[in-house]
C-alpha cells in the first residue's frame, strides 16, 4: 500500500484531495495533510479522513512512501530536498522551481536518495490536448505548422499572502501560468529554439501590481511556430472563467479546441466535412490521472511520465520568455542556464 502525504492544503492541495477521494480502486491511504494554515488542512483533512500533521514530522513516519507537494512555487525545491533525503517519493506541483539550478539540485537530490520525482503538468491528461497530439502524429493530419495557444482568467487573488504577485515568489505570468503549454508544446513538437516574448499589466485588479498578461512566440528546432498567450487579466465579470483554447494548422488540415465553446474540439481537414469530437466526459478528472499514474510507476518501479528532466527543460522555456521580455529581445533557449 501506498500511503501518501499531501504538503499544502490551498487551491492545488483541495484539488488533489478531490483526486484521491475518486481512488477507492486503488491500494493507497492519505495519511496526512499538513498545513501552515490549520483551516485549510482541516478541510482537505476532513474530506480524506486524514490526520493532521506537520511537514517534518511527516517525513519521520516511514510509512509514508509518497509526498505530494502543493505548496507555493518558492517552497519547491527546499521541500524536494528534505522529503527526498529522507527517502520519500516526490510528486510536486507545477512549476518545478524558479531556477535551472533549484530544478536541478530537485533532480539531484532524487536520484541520490533514488526516488521518484513526477511535475503536475497536467495538461499533458487533458484529452482534448492528448487528441490533438494524437492526431498530429498520424499522417493523415500531419505535423503542425504554426501553433496558437492561450489559457487565461482573472488574478489567482487565492494566493497565500498574494503570492502569485510577486516574480520572485511564482515566477509571474510565464512561469507559473504559460508553462503549461510551454510544456505541451514540447511534448508536440520537440524542443524550441528561440523564443520572443512581451509582458503588460492589463488588469485594475487592487492584488495585481505586476505584469499579468505575456505573449510568447517559439520557434521550434523543427521550424513549428507557436504564439502562446497568457493571461491573469481578464476582468472578474467575465461570462465564462478561466478557461483554455488552441488552434494547430497543418498541411492537411486545422484543429480547433475552445474550452468555451459548446462542441469543444473541432478537427477540419482539407477538402472533407468537419469532423467533429465530443467534449470531454464530465467524470474524467485529469488531476487524478496524473496522479494515478504517478502512483503506478511508484509501485511499479516504472518510469515516471513528467520526470523531473522534463519540467526543467519546460522552465527554461518560460525563463526565456522572462529575460525576452524583460530584454526585449529574442532569446535562445540554450542561453539559460
Ligand atoms: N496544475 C495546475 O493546474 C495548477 C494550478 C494552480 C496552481 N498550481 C501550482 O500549485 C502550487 C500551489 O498553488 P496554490 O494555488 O494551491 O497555492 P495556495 O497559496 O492556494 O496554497 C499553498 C498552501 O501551501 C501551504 N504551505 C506552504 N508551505 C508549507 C509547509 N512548509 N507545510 C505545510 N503547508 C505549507 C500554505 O500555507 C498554503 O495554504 C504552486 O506551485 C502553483 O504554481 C498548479
Amino acid at each position: 500500500m501506498q500511503k501518501i502525504a499531501i504538503i499544502g492544503c490551498g487551491m492545488m492541495g483541495k484539488t488533489h484531495s478531490k483526486a484521491y477521494q475518486n481512488m477507492k480502486d486503488l491500494d493507497i491511504c492519505v495519511k496526512y495533510v499538513s498545513d501552515l494554515d490549520h483551516k485549510k488542512a482541516e478541510a482537505c483533512a476532513q474530506m480524506l479522513n486524514a490526520e493532521i500533521q506537520t511537514f517534518e514530522n511527516i517525513l519521520k513516519d516511514p510509512e509514508i512512501t509518497i509526498v505530494d507537494l502543493c505548496t507555493q512555487t518558492f517552497t519547491h525545491a527546499e521541500l524536494t530536498e528534505k522529503a527526498a533525503s529522507m527517502g520519500k517519493n516526490i510528486f510536486c506541483e507545477k512549476p518545478i522551481a524558479l531556477s535551472i539550478k533549484d530544478a536541478q539540485r530537485m533532480i539531484d537530490v532524487c536520484k541520490k536518495n533514488n526516488v521518484k520525482l513526477s511535475v503536475g503538468h497536467v495538461v499533458r491528461f487533458f484529452p482534448e490536448y492528448m487528441k490533438a497530439k494524437e492526431l498530429l502524429e498520424t499522417p493523415e493530419i500531419g505535423s503542425g505548422a504554426v501553433a496558437r495557444f492561450y489559457r487565461g482568467g482573472n488574478f489567482p487573488s487565492h494566493g497565500t499572502d498574494n503570492w502569485f504577485d510577486d516574480i520572485k515568489k511564482s515566477g509571474g505570468v510565464f512561469v507559473d501560468l504559460s508553462i503549461h503549454d510551454f510544456d505541451y508544446l514540447r511534448t508536440v513538437f520537440g524542443e524550441p529554439e528561440s523564443i520572443i516574448a512581451r509582458s503588460v499589466k492589463l488588469s485594475e485588479t487592487k492584488e495585481c501590481k505586476n505584469n499579468d498578461h505575456g505573449l510568447a512566440v517559439i520557434r521550434f528546432k523543427n521550424g513549428v511556430l507557436a504564439h502562446v498567450e497568457g493571461s491573469w487579466a481578464e476582468p472578474d465579470n467575465m461570462p465564462v472563467g478561466f478557461h483554455t483554447k488552441f488552434e494547430v494548422n497543418t498541411k492537411n488540415g486545422m484543429i480547433h479546441f475552445d474550452a468555451t465553446e459548446s462542441m469543444t474540439f473541432n478537427l477540419q481537414l482539407k477538402r472533407k466535412q468537419n469532423n467533429y469530437v465530443a467534449a470531454r466526459p464530465s467524470e474524467y478528472n485529469p488531476y487524478e490521472q496524473e496522479l494515478r499514474v504517478f502512483i503506478d510507476a511508484v509501485q511499479n518501479g516504472s518510469e515516471v511520465k513528467v520526470s523531473g528532466e522534463e519540467a526543467l527543460k519546460s522552465l527554461r522555456v518560460a525563463l526565456a520568455a522572462n529575460i525576452s521580455a524583460k530584454e526585449k529581445r529574442p532569446v535562445l533557449i540554450e542561453e539559460v542556464k
